[in-house]
């Protein structure tokens, strides 16, 4: 057995202080008392995840373990549940959000030209992401339900249909300058 070093022990025990402090900090309760409350439902799993996301507009990487814990799941099958859906964020969006449907039916009336161009105009990678300053996150939506006035777009939960390029310019516009 191979003993600590007494620097290693002074580590270990000021990691075990930091996460004790850690599990009463404002967003551990409020993540606890929402695992508590819905845990008991049949595929809590998702309703927790929106919940969390809702109350504090990500879902943080050191709460998922107490969402396994509480749903009696591994860290990785709620990491893997959050990194699969596109709607979850594990990073804090920018102060406005601008989520641009890619589904089929958006797709076949344009909508990968509309998100390329708005990654192009915010300076983003091709997956989106937050604009820096923090102005704007760009994220994609696989259907908001408006098929039928296809390309959509929702902008702060907002719905707008029958987008074109022009329109998602505007939008942007109107984001960075609110
Ligand atoms: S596919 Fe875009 S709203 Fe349904």
């Amino acid at each position: 057995m191979v003993l600590a070093t007494p620097d290693e022990l002074r580590d270990r025990i000021r990691q075990l202080g930091k996460s004790a402090a850690q599990q009463n900090e404002p967003h551990f309760v409020a993540v606890r008392e929402i695992v508590s409350r819905l845990a008991a439902q049949e595929g809590a799993l998702l309703p927790i995840l929106h919940e969390v996301q809702h109350a504090l507009g990500f879902i943080p990487k050191e709460v998922v373990g107490v969402i396994a814990d509480g749903l009696n799941l591994s860290r990785a099958e709620v990491h893997g549940v959050i990194t699969y859906y596109h709607h979850f964020r594990s990073e804090p969006a920018g102060r406005h959000v601008l989520e641009v449907c890619r589904a089929e039916s958006c797709q076949a009336m344009g909508s990968e030209a509309m998100w390329q161009h708005a990654c192009y105009a915010l300076g983003l990678p091709a997956e989106g992401g937050t604009a820096s300053g923090g102005g704007i996150t760009l994220q994609p939506v696989y259907c908001l339900g408006l098929c039928a006035m296809s390309p959509a777009a929702m902008l702060d939960g907002k719905p707008h249909a029958r987008l074109s390029v022009q329109r998602i310019d505007a939008l942007i516009d109107r984001a960075v300058e609110a």
